[in-house]
């Protein structure tokens, strides 16, 4: 299950078969001068596939959407064996109901995607990363906007992390800071046609948001090696997290002023029961990743997280989920995010789909008792 099947490079659009690693799709067109419209840390390891059942966000988001726009078409086996053909490889087509964003986020429980076919952006000729040192999150959000006006059209990431990343991923991966100690770190890359006129832009940004205090430091790298040393200080968190002790994974979407409000009230809210609280996230996507870890797994600290920051999520008008799915452990808790008449709907089309609850059962959706 993983060949590829065409690509063309005229219209970009690569079919694949689900089981291809995203990193090594990413090679094969790299190599063509294409490349995937997302990217995350466990690119390595990945299947396109579970990309697309769960409808993984990552870090190019921001700037190619999500996969429910890139995927142009998918082949899916339907709970009675039947081979669902969606495989279409038009940017438009509007022909009745749009059944392949059925199965994409839907976590294989409604079927199971075989073949995708992805629309694949050129490879950007020039690309830069700057990694800077804020000392408020409030500062965040005002470089943040400030990227947008400057960089806009090259601007391909704005990921953040607070000190408590910075300090795990030092220590447990031994990865080296390039910068002077600050409460928070934010990664923008840039990807442009080029390279001199996207440095003239980037320099004149750097320029800006150091001049009005915005930024503490910053340093910026162009070749391949130092990018991706930098952007190792924000993939490997998660890597680094799991060595620090038993991590409980939040991964939420907030209104921006409010996102990193959750971490300082959990915080104040575990006290010393928690080793360790951290943020981090594709802040220009509205997604945070509130981590919390305790030495070993603590009943006590679970109860005391949930379900307080469902319901903190909900009064704010967040999401549960903002890329990383519902699975069984948050399927139970989809009311938070979903109106009652909305998951009736969904399980409405699970019983058509999956009458028998063969497909990945127990996932995504809560027992039909509640
Ligand atoms: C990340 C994973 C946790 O963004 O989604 O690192
Ligand atoms: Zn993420």
């Amino acid at each position: 299950m993983d060949n590829i099947i065409s690509f063309n490079t005229n219209s970009g659009v690569l079919s694949c078969q689900a089981g291809c690693i995203l990193e090594n799709l990413n090679n094969y067109l790299e190599e063509r001068d294409f490349i995937m419209p997302l990217d995350l840390g466990s690119k390595g390891s990945c299947h396109i596939g579970g990309n697309v059942a769960t409808n993984a966000g990552g870090l190019r988001l921001l700037r190619y959407g999500s996969l429910r726009g890139t995927v142009l078409g998918l082949e899916v086996v339907l709970a009675n064996g039947m081979v669902l053909n969606c495989l279409s490889s038009l940017r438009k087509d509007n022909t009745g109901y749009d059944l392949k964003q059925l199965f994409i986020g839907a976590e294989g429980t409604l079927g199971i995607i075989t073949t995708v076919s992805i629309l694949c952006p050129r490879k950007s000729a020039a690309v830069n990363v700057a990694f800077l040192g804020c000392d408020s999150f409030e500062k965040i959000l005002d470089i943040f906007k400030e990227s947008k006006s400057m960089l806009g059209e090259i601007l391909s990431a704005f990921e953040f992390l607070d000190y408590s990343c910075r300090e795990v991923v030092c220590e447990h991966l031994k990865l080296r800071n390039p910068l002077q100690e600050a409460p928070f770190y934010i990664l923008i890359e840039t990807s442009g046609s080029n390279s001199d006129h996207d440095q003239e832009k980037l320099s004149h940004f750097l320029e800006k948001v150091m001049a009005c205090g915005l930024v503490t430091d910053g340093t910026m790298a162009t070749e391949e090696n130092k990018i991706k040393a930098v952007w190792a200080l924000r993939e490997r968190i998660t890597e680094a997290l799991v060595r620090d002790g038993f991590v409980y994974k939040y991964d939420i979407s907030l209104p921006l002023e409010r996102i990193y409000e959750i971490v300082i009230d959990m915080k104040n809210r575990l006290g010393m029961r928690a080793k360790r609280v951290v943020g981090y996230g594709h802040l220009g996507d509205g997604n945070l990743h509130l981590n919390i870890v305790s030495e070993t797994y603590d009943q006590q600290v679970l109860d005391s997280i949930e379900p307080y920051l469902y319901e903190w999520v909900a009064q704010h008008s967040g999401s549960i989920s903002a890329e990383h799915g519902l699975g069984f452990k948050k399927k139970d808790f989809i009311y938070f995010s979903k109106p009652r008449a909305a998951v009736q709907i969904m399980q409405q089309m699970k019983v058509i789909l999956d009458p028998k609850g063969i497909l990945n059962p127990y996932k995504t959706l809560p027992s039909l008792s509640q």
